[in-house]
């Protein structure tokens, strides 16, 4: 007999090609009259598209986005926001450009009106995350949950092969540690098979043909799925270190995901096999953690730490951190445990296969 809790979160998802059109009717069914649009350099050709759109309902523009939204990154934005004197947010660009809509909101409430433009999926979740004192701190908060996002695969063709392969592979980790989370329920797991299943069709063909809009549409709505999937469920250990790896080390989230992610599948198989096994089925392989890590190196996403500047002599330090405080994870973690993971990313080995595992 099936026991389980599931959380609907709030929130209006406009999803298809032409959606960034809509904005200004979007803008005005939140009853918001003065949008600060928050983007960075990169994204910069598409929010112009946006403020044209946007009209006289356009009331200022923050770019100075760095990775891991740092507090006094957030305390700029939020000055930018105070002498606009906007009543909403609208964030177009990756995680880190939402991350800093979030951050906002977290402490005036104001709504977040979101356009993404990578995988990171961080538009559809109540999670935040703010950089201080060299530690990444993350947190769950209803007020920072985007109000309305809209999805338009034509706002990615122009996302580099190697950005789409990285960020494909962080909404493929949430997907994964979705399977296997401590709040795992039967209605985010459907949601992550079938995101896996998306992802698997989208990101290889994207970074193939980057304006491919039937395979962008695949990815977009894939990695649209697993934000949904972690919105509602905590993740695990996969995260944990790469919040380290990026927020003490300063790795890309999206290359910290590639890299980890096959070595994390396969340290929590033994405690979560059937979890991976419906990974396995929706990637189309018959082993979960061998199939990420082909999937990565196909896609040209980064295969090992050292290849991403990592410093060998700054693993045990990673490895530390990752596991101390402990959070939860299907296995339980020791630093020795982090520490055999680490090398095995910081060379970029294949995981072992599952026999030499268990003997
Ligand atoms: N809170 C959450 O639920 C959650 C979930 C996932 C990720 N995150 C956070 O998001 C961040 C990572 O997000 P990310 O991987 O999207 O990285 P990012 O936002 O830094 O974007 C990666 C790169 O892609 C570029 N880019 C984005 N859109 C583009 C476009 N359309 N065309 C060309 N270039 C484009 C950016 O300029 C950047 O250089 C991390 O801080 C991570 O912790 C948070």
């Amino acid at each position: 007999m099936r026991s389980f809790t599931f959380d609907a979160l709030p929130g209006r998802v406009v999803f298809g090609r032409g959606s960034l059109e809509r904005l200004p009717d979007e803008v005005d069914r939140l009853g918001a009259s003065r949008a600060l649009v928050i983007t960075d350099p990169q994204t910069k050709p598409v929010a112009d598209r946006a403020v044209e759109g946007l009209g006289d309902r356009f009331a200022g523009l923050f770019m100075d986005i760095e990775l891991h939204v740092p507090e006094e990154g957030v305390r700029a934005a939020r000055g930018a926001a105070a002498r606009a004197r906007a009543d909403l947010l609208v964030t177009i660009g990756g995680g880190s450009t939402t991350g800093y809509g979030k951050a906002m909101a977290l402490e005036s409430g104001m709504p977040v009106l979101a356009v993404p433009t990578t995988y990171a999926g961080s538009e559809m979740t109540p999670i935040y995350g703010i950089t201080s004192d060299g530690r990444k701190r993350t947190g769950r908060d209803a007020r920072v949950l985007p109000r309305t996002v809209l999805y338009d695969p034509e706002l990615t063709t122009s996302l580099p092969p190697s950005v789409t392969g990285s960020s494909g592979m962080n909404a493929l980790a949430h997907c994964v540690e979705a399977l296997y989370a401590k709040e795992e329920n039967p209605i985010t797991s459907l949601i992550a098979e079938e995101g896996i299943r998306a992802l698997v069709r989208g990101i290889p063909a994207s970074v193939q043909a980057p304006s491919d809009l039937e395979a962008r549409s695949d990815a977009q709505y894939g990695a649209y799925l697993a934000g949904s999937a972690l919105a509602v469920v905590g993740m695990a250990l996969h995260h944990r270190i790469c919040h380290v790896l990026g927020g003490t080390f300063g790795l890309a989230h999206g290359d910290a995901n590639a890299v980890i992610l096959p070595h994390a599948a396969r340290f929590n198989e033994p405690a979560a096999p059937d979890a991976l096994r419906r990974a396995a089925r929706a990637l189309g392989a018959k082993d979960a953690a061998l199939a990420l890590f082909d999937l990565a190196r196909s896609v040209g996403a980064p295969t090992s730490l050292a290849a991403l500047g990592m410093r060998e002599r700054d693993l045990d330090r990673a490895a530390e951190l990752s596991a101390d405080p402990p959070s939860w994870n299907p296995r339980p973690v020791t630093v020795g445990d982090v520490r055999a993971l680490l090398d095995d990313a910081f060379h970029g080995r294949r995981p072992m296969a599952r026999a030499q595992v268990a003997s």
